[in-house]
């Protein structure tokens, strides 16, 4: 039966691409999406690309319906976790895109974010990536979509901790980020002339996600894990370019990563293993990605130096935030998870 959802935050860049993705899904119909600012205009105005595809309005919150089997929250973080216990009481799916549950810890949380308004809910919440929790995401109520950057970095690593090939220490991580990332109010950093032509560390270290990363490969570890996270704003509008660099736990050759990557990855459809000598996509890159759900990973290994190098990439606002939330959304109403999600990028674009 088709579930009803709404998106709280739905005139922001998640809750949009979010809605581009419920629109088309076979199983969903949206029945409310929410805006302050926008409250009482039709939502093509501000996503013209959904133009036919929607008569929806944007209401405020505080005409929030209940009467949903779903909502998605696309609010900023310090902002969900009111909705979180609203809808939690009335026993709706809950579907998160902001950072309010993806930590355990409230501590951890705390040192990134400030205190947590509803601590008694961090350990009921599911971490948000299908690839790392699938299981328990099927029978989860409340589910924190991953970080993008998080994301991106955390597909390309897992593998490699799980089958112990890398040291848990000294791991560096470098990531390219587009502009979308920032959201969709107004904000100097990605005003045009500002952004434009723009390579530009923002955050060398202790960026917030760092947090969510080394919670979940420390998991599948067993032990800590350290990363180092480095991000760059470019310009690009769309998309997320992770290159990682970790140290070589002992002699390792192509077929050991390769068997490592398979391996944890067999059965998810959207990791795609992209090391290809013969074309000048040889290792993963954002355009490819843009507008899907895939994550493309790519490696390579420096014998001489005794490192792997892995290259991960997702577009932020489908992998990244939207359509990790459709995975999710999947799973917890028992359905495929490449339903209403199964399309290639753009190419050329
Ligand atoms: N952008 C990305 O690439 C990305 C990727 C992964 C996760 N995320 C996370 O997803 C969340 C949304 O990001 P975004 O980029 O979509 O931000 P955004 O473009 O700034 O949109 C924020 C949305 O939240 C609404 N909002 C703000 N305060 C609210 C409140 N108190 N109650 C209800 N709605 C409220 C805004 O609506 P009105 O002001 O119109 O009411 C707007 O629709 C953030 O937590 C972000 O960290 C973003």
């Amino acid at each position: 039966m088709v579930k009803k959802v709404s998106i709280v935050g739905a005139s922001g860049y998640t809750g949009g691409e979010l809605l581009r993705w419920t629109l088309i899904h076979p199983e969903m119909e949206v029945c409310q999406i929410t805006s302050e600012r926008f409250a009482g205009q039709q939502a093509h105005k501000l996503n013209p690309n959904l133009r036919g595809f929607t008569k929806l309005e944007f209401t405020s919150v505080k005409n929030l319906s209940t009467d949903v089997d779903a909502v998605f929250l696309c609010t900023p973080h310090q902002k969900a976790a009111p909705y979180v216990s609203q809808f939690w009481e009335i026993g709706a799916k809950i579907i998160d895109l902001s950072a309010d549950f993806r930590i355990h810890d409230k501590e951890v949380y705390a040192k990134y974010y400030g205190e947590h308004q509803n601590p008694g809910l961090l350990e009921k919440a599911v971490y948000g990536i299908p690839e790392l929790h699938r299981e328990e995401i099927k029978k989860a109520k409340l589910v924190a979509c991953g970080g993008c950057l998080a994301t991106s970095i955390i597909l390309g690593l897992a593998p490699l901790v799980k089958n112990k090939l890398i040291r848990t220490d000294g791991i560096i991580a470098d990531s390219k980020i587009g502009s979308s990332a920032n959201g969709a109010a107004f904000d100097i950093s990605t005003h045009h002339p500002e952004r434009s032509g723009t390579v530009r560390s923002y955050k060398p270290h202790g960026h917030r996600h760092t947090a969510e990363i080394e919670q979940e490969l420390s998991a599948i570890s067993g032990g800590p894990v350290s990363v180092g996270m480095t991000p760059h704003a470019i310009e690009m509008v769309r998309g997320i370019m992770s290159t990682i660099h970790a140290s070589l736990s002992g002699k390792t050759a192509d077929v050991d990563v390769w068997k490592a990557y398979r391996s944890f990855y067999a059965g998810s459809p959207f990791v795609r293993l992209v090391k290809d000598q013969n074309t000048l996509y040889r290792y993963p890159e954002p355009k490819p990605v843009i507008g899907s759900n895939f994550a493309d990973i790519g490696f390579e290994l420096d014998q001489e130096k005794n490192r792997i190098i892995v290259m991960s990439t997702i577009d932020n606002l489908v992998k990244g935030s939207g359509g990790q939330a459709i995975q999710c959304f999947n799973l917890m109403f028992g359905l495929d998870e490449k339903t209403g999600l199964w399309q290639p990028g753009f190419h050329p674009m």
